[in-house]
C-alpha cells in the first residue's frame, strides 16, 4: 500500500511538473513525447491549446513589406506573435528578421513556431525566368532544378514555405497571371507541376533546404472572364475536371504540403468558400492532408462577392468549406472563437484545421529547432551564389523561344564589325527579373545582366557595340527614331529588344490590349525600312501580338523575362553558344478577338475545313481561326526529321499497351534538342473529345547527322474521359496518333482501335 502511496505520489509530482513545464518553456514539450508519431504529438498539443491559441494557429498576417494585396491588420503583430494569436507570417525573409518573429513566437505560452511564407515563384534571390518561359523549356529537369535552387536559397533565407508553383491553366493572355503558370494545357502543366513541387521540397520537409510547396489558385483562376483578373469564373464541371483540375491533382500526388484557395468565384460560389472544391474534391475525393491557405484577404471579400453579409460569417462560410487558414484577412482572429462560443461552427473544424497546420510545422523540424532555418552564415554562402547564376543562366536558354529565323540569319557571328543594338528593353535590368521577383533593393541595379552587358560579355574588341533606345515602352513619342534609324545604317547587323516592362504582366495587371505596347512596332518599320538585317527580341509576360514583325522581321527570339542572367542567356542564343530549344506552352493570338484560343478545341458541326471557305463555317469572317504562333510551336538553328513509325499493334483492349515508336534524325549542322510531342485524338465518342490532346512528350539532344529511335507508351489511361455520368472511363474506338514537332506541325500519323474488354 505504502509502495502504491509512494508510486501515486511520483506520478502526481511528475504530472505537476510536466504541466507547469508546458506552461513556462517549449522546449520542455518532450512531454510531446519526442518518438511519438506525429499525429499524436499534434493530439498531444491539442489538448493543451485554448480555444483562442487555435484560431490563433489559423491566422496567417503578412508584415508591412512587399505588400501584394490591402493590410488590414491594425495592431502590433510582434504582441500579438507573444498572445500566441498568429500561426504565420507572409512577406518577412532574411534570417535576421525572420528571427525575431519567431523569437516572439517563443514567448508565447505554448511556444508554437511560426511557418514564414514567400511568393518564392522563380527564383528567391537569384531570379529565374518567369514560370511561364520555364514552362516554354519543356525540360522538367531544369524546371526542378529551378524550383530546388530557389527552395535552397529561399530556406537559407529563414523561409519555409513558399506560395508556388501557381498551377492554373490560362487560355487567355489578357489574363496578366498567365506569366505565374504553365500555360494552356493540362497534360503539359501537370508535369511541370510535379517538376516544380518535388523541386520545392527535395527531400522532404524536414531537410534543411526543402520548403513548402503550395499549389495555387484552387480553382480555375486562370478562367476569369474577358481576362480581367479576379474576375468571375463561369465554366462547366467537365472543363473544371478536364482542363483546369489535372495539374492540382498532379501536385497532390507529387506531395505539395499545401494548397491556397483563389480570389474568384467559380459558378456562383466563391473559392474560398466552396465547398464542393475544398472539402468535396480536395479533402475528400483526392484525400488530400495538408492545409489549405486562403489567398490574400480572400475570406473578407467573399461579402465584396455578394456571398456573404460581414466578415463573421465570410468565417463561418470559409472554414466550412474547408478553408484551413486565414491569409492577412482578419476574418478568422476576429470572428471563429464566437463562432465555436455560439455553437455556429463546430470545434471539430476547427480542430480539423489545426492539426492540419501543426503536422506541418512537425515535418518541418520546427518543433525541434524553430530557428533551424534562421542561420546567417548559411544565408550568406548560399543566397544568390555563383553556381546558381550559372544555372539561371542554363534555365534562361532553355526558356526562349525562337520564332522566325529567315535565311539562317541567326546564329550571328562574334566576328561582325558593327552590330547596333536598339530598342526600350536593350539596357533594361528589373524589366528581364518580371513581375514576382522579390525586391533587392539596390542590387537590384546590378544584378540582372542586361541584354547589352550580355552581348559586351560576348564579344571581343573588334565588334563595336551601337546603342539607341529609339522609344520608350509604353507611349507615343518619336523623338528617338531618328538616332535609332543612325545607328542601324551604320552597322551590320541590328538587335532589337522589345516588349513589356515588367509591370505589365502579373497580378491585376491584365491588358485588353495586348499588342507590343507603345510607338514599339512602328521602331520595328523604320528600322526594316532601313534593308539591315534584322534580330527582333520580344520580352514580356504573356503572348503578345505583333504581325507586322511577324511577317517582316527576318528573325524573331521570344525570351520572356529570364531573370538574373537573362542578357548573358540572350546573348548565348544569339550568338550560337546556345542551341534555342524552347517550345510555346501557350497559343500565341493574331487579335485579341481569338481569345480564348487554344490547340485542344472542338471540331464543332461545321468546321472550317479551308480558310478560303468560311460561309456558313466556324470561322470569323475578318481573321483566320488558326494562332499566330501554335502551341508546341519552336524553331531551333538545325533541323529534325521523323520517320519510321512504328505500333507494337493496331488494336488494344483497357489493360493492353500500343509501344509507339518512330525515329527522330538531326538533320542541320548544328547540335540541338528537339521536343518530339504526342498528340492523340478520339475519333467518336458519346462525350465530344478535342481535335487533339498532348499525351506525352520527350526532349532529346541530337548531334548533327545523329538518330534516336523514340518511345512513347499508350495506355488506357491516356484514352480515358469523363463520360456523360462524369465518370472517367474509356469507350472502344479508332484513335488518331499525331507525332510532330508543334500542335500545327505533324510529322507522322496513324491510327488505332481500342476494343472494351467487357
Ligand atoms: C496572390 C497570391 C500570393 C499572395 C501573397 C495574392 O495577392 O494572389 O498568389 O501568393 O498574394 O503574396
Amino acid at each position: 500500500m505504502l509502495v502504491f502511496i509512494r508510486m501515486l505520489k511520483l506520478s502526481i509530482t511528475t504530472i505537476l511538473l510536466i504541466w507547469l513545464g508546458s506552461l513556462t518553456c517549449f522546449a520542455q514539450q518532450n512531454t510531446l513525447d519526442s518518438q511519438a508519431p506525429i499525429a499524436q504529438k499534434v493530439d498531444q498539443l491539442l489538448l493543451k491549446m485554448t480555444l483562442e491559441e487555435k484560431v490563433g494557429q489559423l491566422n496567417q498576417y503578412a508584415s508591412y513589406k512587399n505588400a501584394t494585396g490591402p493590410i488590414n491588420s491594425t495592431g502590433n503583430i510582434v504582441d500579438e506573435i507573444k498572445q500566441g494569436r498568429v500561426g504565420s507570417i507572409l512577406k518577412v525573409n532574411g534570417t535576421v528578421d525572420i528571427r525575431i518573429y519567431q523569437q516572439a513566437a517563443m514567448q508565447s505560452r505554448l511556444k508554437i513556431p511560426l511557418l514564414f511564407g514567400e511568393d518564392v515563384i522563380h527564383g528567391y534571390h537569384t531570379t529565374f525566368p518567369i514560370p511561364l518561359a520555364e514552362a516554354s523549356s519543356w525540360d522538367m529537369a531544369a524546371i526542378g532544378l529551378s524550383a530546388r535552387i530557389a527552395a535552397t536559397e529561399a530556406a537559407a533565407s529563414g523561409i519555409n514555405w513558399t506560395f508556388a508553383p501557381m498551377v492554373d491553366i490560362s487560355r487567355d493572355p489578357r489574363w496578366g497571371r498567365i506569366m505565374e503558370g504553365a500555360g494552356e494545357d493540362p497534360y503539359l502543366g501537370s508535369q511541370i507541376a510535379i517538376a516544380r513541387v518535388k523541386g520545392f521540397q527535395g527531400n522532404g520537409l524536414g531537410s534543411l533546404d526543402a520548403v513548402m510547396a503550395c499549389a495555387k489558385h484552387f480553382a480555375a483562376y486562370g478562367a476569369a472572364i474577358a481576362g480581367r483578373d479576379y474576375n468571375s469564373v463561369d465554366i462547366s464541371d467537365r472543363t473544371l475536371w478536364e482542363v483546369y483540375l489535372p495539374p492540382f491533382k498532379a501536385a497532390v500526388d507529387a506531395g505539395a504540403a499545401t494548397f491556397m484557395n483563389s480570389f474568384n468565384e467559380l459558378n456562383g460560389i466563391p473559392a474560398t468558400g466552396n465547398t464542393y472544391l475544398q472539402r468535396d474534391i480536395l479533402k475528400g475525393q483526392w484525400g488530400y492532408k495538408g492545409f489549405v491557405v486562403s489567398d490574400w484577404g480572400s475570406i473578407t471579400e467573399m461579402i465584396n462577392h455578394g456571398f456573404v453579409a460581414d466578415k463573421r460569417h465570410a468565417a463561418m462560410a470559409a472554414i466550412t468549406a474547408g478553408c484551413d487558414m486565414d491569409m492577412e484577412g482578419r476574418s478568422y482572429i476576429d470572428n471563429l472563437p464566437q463562432l465555436v462560443k455560439s455553437g455556429a461552427v463546430s470545434v471539430a473544424l476547427i480542430d480539423d484545421a489545426v492539426r492540419r497546420i501543426l503536422q506541418k510545422k512537425f515535418e518541418l523540424g520546427l518543433f525541434d529547432d524553430p530557428f533551424r532555418f534562421c542561420n546567417t552564415e548559411r544565408e550568406k554562402t548560399v543566397v544568390n551564389s555563383p553556381e546558381n547564376k550559372a544555372i539561371a543562366r542554363s534555365v534562361a536558354q532553355k526558356s526562349m523561344v525562337l520564332l522566325k529565323n529567315d535565311n539562317q540569319l541567326l546564329p550571328l557571328s562574334k566576328n561582325l564589325k558593327q552590330i547596333a543594338l536598339i530598342g526600350p528593353l536593350a539596357k533594361a535590368k528589373k524589366d528581364m527579373r518580371g513581375f514576382w521577383a522579390l525586391p533587392w533593393g539596390e542590387s537590384d541595379e546590378t544584378d540582372p545582366v542586361s541584354l547589352y552587358e550580355g552581348i559586351q560579355n560576348k564579344l571581343g574588341n573588334n565588334t563595336t557595340l551601337l546603342y539607341a533606345k529609339g522609344c520608350n515602352i509604353d507611349d507615343t513619342v518619336r523623338a528617338g527614331f531618328a538616332d535609332a534609324v543612325k545607328a542601324a545604317q551604320q552597322a551590320d547587323v541590328v538587335v532589337m529588344a522589345v516588349g513589356e516592362a515588367f509591370d505589365m504582366s502579373g497580378e491585376a495587371k491584365s491588358r485588353a490590349n495586348i499588342h507590343i505596347p507603345g510607338v514599339q512596332e512602328d521602331l520595328i518599320k523604320a528600322i526594316r525600312a532601313t534593308g539591315k538585317p534584322l534580330v527582333v527580341l520580344v520580352m514580356g509576360g504573356r503572348p503578345l501580338i505583333f504581325n507586322w514583325t511577324a511577317d517582316h522581321a527576318p528573325a524573331i527570339l521570344y525570351t520572356w523575362w529570364l531573370g538574373t542572367e537573362a542578357g548573358n542567356a540572350m546573348a548565348d542564343v544569339l550568338f550560337g553558344d546556345y542551341n534555342p530549344s524552347g517550345k510555346l506552352p501557350v497559343s500565341f493570338p493574331r487579335s485579341e478577338g481569338q481569345i480564348p484560343i487554344y490547340y485542344s478545341y472542338k471540331s464543332t458541326g461545321r468546321p472550317l475545313i479551308s480558310p478560303a471557305d468560311v460561309v456558313y463555317k466556324s470561322a470569323y469572317i475578318d481573321q483566320l481561326n488558326t494562332p499566330r504562333y501554335a502551341f508546341g510551336y519552336g524553331l531551333s538553328y538545325t533541323s529534325f526529321k521523323y520517320s519510321d513509325l512504328k505500333l507494337s499493334a493496331k488494336t488494344m483492349n483497357d489493360k493492353q499497351k500500343i509501344l509507339i515508336s518512330f525515329a527522330l534524325t538531326n538533320t542541320g549542322k548544328y547540335a540541338g534538342e528537339e521536343v518530339a510531342q504526342l498528340y492523340l485524338h478520339d475519333r467518336v465518342a458519346s462525350v465530344t473529345r478535342p481535335v487533339k490532346e498532348l499525351k506525352d512528350f520527350i526532349k532529346v539532344n541530337l548531334k548533327p547527322s545523329e538518330t534516336c529511335v523514340v518511345n512513347f507508351e499508350i495506355d488506357s489511361k491516356k484514352l480515358a474521359f469523363y463520360n456523360q455520368k462524369m465518370i472517367w472511363s474509356t469507350e472502344p474506338g479508332m484513335f488518331d496518333i499525331m507525332i510532330g514537332s508543334a500542335s500545327d506541325d505533324i510529322r507522322l500519323t496513324d491510327t488505332f482501335q481500342l476494343i472494351k474488354t467487357q
